[in-house]
């Protein structure tokens, strides 16, 4: 198995019993899958992304984590997973979204 350089999990608010209930669903977090499996594929980055349960910083959902970087992105759009993807292949940062 290759496994990839990267892994990007989004928030998608999932609860113990499988529901999607939370602010990040609720935003739209889904959707945003998608986006950035296509804008890896366009772009040729070796990375994978996945959804995730609960993240516990509901109040800067969406919420978005980045590992091996430890990455932790918030209020995350379609627009900003753009600018976080260019500083990403630059080994670089956003800083103006980052949770700290
Ligand atoms: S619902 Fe996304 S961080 Fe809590």
């Amino acid at each position: 198995m290759n496994k990839p350089e990267f892994h990007i999990f989004v928030c998608n608010s999932f609860r113990v019993s499988g529901e999607p209930q939370g602010i990040c669903n609720k935003q739209g977090a889904a959707d945003l899958l998608q986006y950035i499996e296509e804008e890896l594929l366009d772009r040729d980055m070796d990375g994978m992304v996945s959804a995730t349960g609960c993240l516990k910083v509901c109040d800067r959902g969406t919420a978005m984590v980045i590992y091996p970087q430890n990455l932790w992105y918030g209020g995350v759009t379609e627009e900003r997973i753009d600018e976080i993807l260019d500083a990403l292949e630059e080994g670089g940062v956003v800083e103006d979204y980052l949770i700290s």
